[in-house]
């Protein structure tokens, strides 16, 4: 695999390439199986990748968020030469060569901007915006990869790829969990080891909710989720919604739930101090 970190040499790089076929993986690093789902399935469908590894600032809301994000970029180069071929790239921008000026451009994502992830992170997806359509145009890949982890990230980037007309096919993965469950995220190191022990409880009483819409409505189902997971100390639900993966419209009770919609059940919870999401379709009725 090749190394760089300027856009110019990145460019060079990718002169010869064919960027119709061309696969793309955007990752902060700190990268586990969840990334490296990702990074093999663009491996299998692409003939050369890029993986991008920066810690973008301008999505990041809370300052210690940014300061505490691990950075382990040694280790993640050795992961990374086990799954990437000859010519594939890595690309390790600094803030300098992706923001040579503040970028100031405003996104407008409508419903997507006023729901779960939008209300509870201002700006975040305004961020990632910036930092993913400044890939797209350096990069011009044909498909780029996304995992389902980030739900309602994916819809915001599939809304970036029609506003903008990029000619980039967007390719989701699902959500890969440890052993116990918990949805994997370069934050999981950061748990506190108690609160880590009891993190499942997350996976595990979000999973109990599409038996639960047999009897019970949302509201019911909703206190049922907060209260089950804040019985574990440390642990605070900043929302659980039941929404639609295209406008993402959070459902006050069942009868608003449309046939051949598909729901998800998404939630953040704040374990200890770091924050974390998951989310599982709902199958209903
Ligand atoms: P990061 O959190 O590093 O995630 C990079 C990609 O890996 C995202 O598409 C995310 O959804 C996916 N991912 C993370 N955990 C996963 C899991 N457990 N299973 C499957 N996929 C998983 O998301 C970002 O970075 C940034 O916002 C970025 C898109 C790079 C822009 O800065």
């Amino acid at each position: 695999m090749k190394i760089v970190s300027t856009v110019k040499e990145l460019l060079g790089l990718l002169e010869e390439v064919n960027r119709s076929s061309l696969g793309f993986v955007p990752t902060m690093g700190a990268l586990h199986r969840g990334h490296i789902s990702l990074i093999e399935k663009a491996v299998s469908q692409c003939p050369v990748i890029v993986v991008s590894i920066y810690v973008n600032p301008t999505q990041f809301n809370d300052r210690e968020d940014l300061k505490r994000y691990p950075r382990p970029l040694g280790k993640d180069l050795n992961l990374l030469r086990k799954y990437l071929r000859k010519d594939d790239i890595v690309f390790t921008p600094d803030d300098k060569e992706m923001y040579p000026d503040e970028d100031n451009r405003l996104f407008s994502f409508g419903n997507l901007d006023n729901v779960m992830e939008a209300l509870h992170r201002p700006g975040h997806f305004n961020g990632v915006a910036q930092v993913v359509s400044r890939f797209f145009e350096i990069i011009m890949p044909g498909i780029a990869f996304f995992g389902f982890k980030d739900f309602q990230q994916v819809a915001v980037i599939k809304e970036l790829v029609k506003q903008n007309h990029y000619n980039i096919k967007i390719e989701i993965c699902t959500i890969i969990r440890e052993e116990d469950g918990l949805a994997m995220s370069s934050r999981n190191i950061l748990l506190e080891p108690q609160i880590r022990k009891d993190a499942p409880v997350i996976y595990n009483t979000i999973s109990r909710v599409s038996e639960m819409m047999k009897k019970n409505d949302i509201p019911e189902i909703k206190s049922y989720v907060k209260e089950t997971i804040e019985k574990k100390p440390g642990f605070h639900v900043e929302y659980f919604e039941i929404a639609d993966d295209e406008k993402l419209i959070p459902a006050g009770t069942k009868n608003e739930l449309k046939e051949g919609k598909h729901y998800y059940g998404c939630i953040a919870v704040r374990a200890g101090e770091v924050r974390l999401i998951d989310n599982i379709e709902i199958v209903w009725p």
